[in-house]
């Protein structure tokens, strides 16, 4: 892929912007673009004062080669120097997660079926939605090896929730204190704006011609807080949604009792299990339809996000204190994990694969990854 190498050079050449995330493991060129959405149905119950519910999303899809190789799109670094200085707690004080470009063409546009030798027109759209307090674009490294690998993934900004939401205009909306003393309520109230932020994204991309994207089946999947949105929005009645994942995050909200019957999958943290999380034996018992647990070892909650790769490319500079939620696993191999387990799951469900080519994973590919087995 000379491209790629070219504009790498590029980039280090060019001056303060000289690390990059792990490299594109799938087979297309990704291009990506961001967005704000407003819902004008919606006030904003998080806001301080009355106003429509103001959204971020970024989408990953697979680009067109022959764009790539015009040399008209930049790649997209990993986040502005604004957001970066906004999200201290995750990676320090030194700015340097600016400074880190990302494989993602900014703007390239999505790839024709005349170039696809697999003719995915008509790809079923991935959702994702990050954790409490986290940011979507925290998840760049992982989405944007999945749309190297064919998916269109659209990440949403959960604002106020988020733990700060950079928009076009410049502002930097941070994090709203919630009453998380009323847990478990408080989160049950904040999985209900998520859902609804979700369908409103769903709905909106779907309604839009200017979105080359179909919407009319869609894989939701989600880190914590995010992973309980992906189960509710499954939960509601709306059958664009047709499966769903949980990076490791308890249940709660009406779907932890009611459970549902599309596929779905949890990816869980070491000792993080049906015996040791209160949430999940009730939720786990009212899944009807095809359902996996897989351990990955090697990891704490906060390592299903990109902050391991981080913490492997900023040395120093990354918050010790955040170290201590990741886990011993590297970086880059838990973006192999993750990709590997979302490709093959979202294969099966989205696009007639065999649930077997998802259940070989974790007998041999990935030795760190198993199946936990009850008494
Ligand atoms: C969210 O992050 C902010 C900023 O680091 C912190 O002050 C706050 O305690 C966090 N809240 C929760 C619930 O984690
Ligand atoms: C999408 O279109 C449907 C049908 O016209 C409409 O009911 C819905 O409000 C639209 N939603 C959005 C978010 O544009
Ligand atoms: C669940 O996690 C606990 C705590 O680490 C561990 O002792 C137990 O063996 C795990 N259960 C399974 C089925 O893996």
């Amino acid at each position: 892929m000379l491209f790629y190498t070219t504009w790498s050079f590029l980039a280090v050449t060019s001056g303060s912007l000289c690390t990059q995330l792990p490299k594109l493991a799938g087979q297309y060129p990704v291009g990506t673009v961001s967005f704000e959405l407003n819902d004008e149905s919606r006030i904003d119950p998080l806001a301080p004062t009355p106003q429509p519910r103001a959204l971020m999303v970024s989408i990953f899809y697979p680009t067109s080669k022959f764009a790539v190789h015009s040399g008209n799109y930049p790649l997209s670094r990993y986040m502005s120097s604004q957001t970066a200085a906004a999200l201290p707690q995750y990676l320090g004080t030194s700015g340097d997660a600016a400074r880190v470009l990302t494989g993602s063409y900014i703007d390239s546009p999505p790839i024709t079926n005349s170039e696809d030798e697999d003719d995915d027109s008509g790809s079923p759209v991935l959702i994702f939605s990050h954790g409490l307090n986290s940011s979507r674009l925290l998840h760049t490294a992982h989405l944007e090896q999945l749309a190297s690998r064919g998916w269109t993934v659209v990440a949403v900004d959960h604002t106020y929730d988020a733990a700060a939401v950079e928009f076009p205009d410049g502002r930097v909306v941070p994090w709203r204190p919630t009453n998380l003393d009323d847990f478990p309520n408080e989160l049950a109230g904040l999985i209900a704006v998520r859902v609804a932020d979700i369908e409103f994204v769903a709905q909106a991309l779907g309604n839009s011609s200017e979105v080359p994207f179909r919407l009319d089946r869609v894989g939701i999947f989600g880190h914590s807080l995010g992973g309980a949105t992906a189960a509710q929005v499954l939960a509601n009645s709306d059958p664009r949604f047709v499966c769903g994942a949980n990076f490791d995050g308890g249940i709660f909200g009406p779907v932890a009792k009611a459970g549902f019957d599309k596929p779905f999958v949890q990816m869980e943290a070491a000792g993080h299990n049906r015996s040791t999380e209160p949430s999940w034996p009730e939720f786990w018992d009212h899944l009807g339809g095809f359902r996996r647990e897989f351990t990955v070892k090697g990891t704490l909650h906060s390592a299903f996000s990109d902050l391991p790769v981080l913490r492997d490319l900023l040395g120093d500079a990354f918050p010790s204190a955040e170290k201590e939620q990741l886990g011993s696993m590297a970086g880059e191999r838990l973006l192999e994990i993750d990709t590997a387990f979302m490709h093959a799951f979202f294969t099966f469900c989205l696009k007639d694969g065999s649930s077997s080519d998802l259940d070989r994973l974790a007998q041999g590919m990935f030795p760190e990854v198993t199946i936990p087995q009850y008494t």
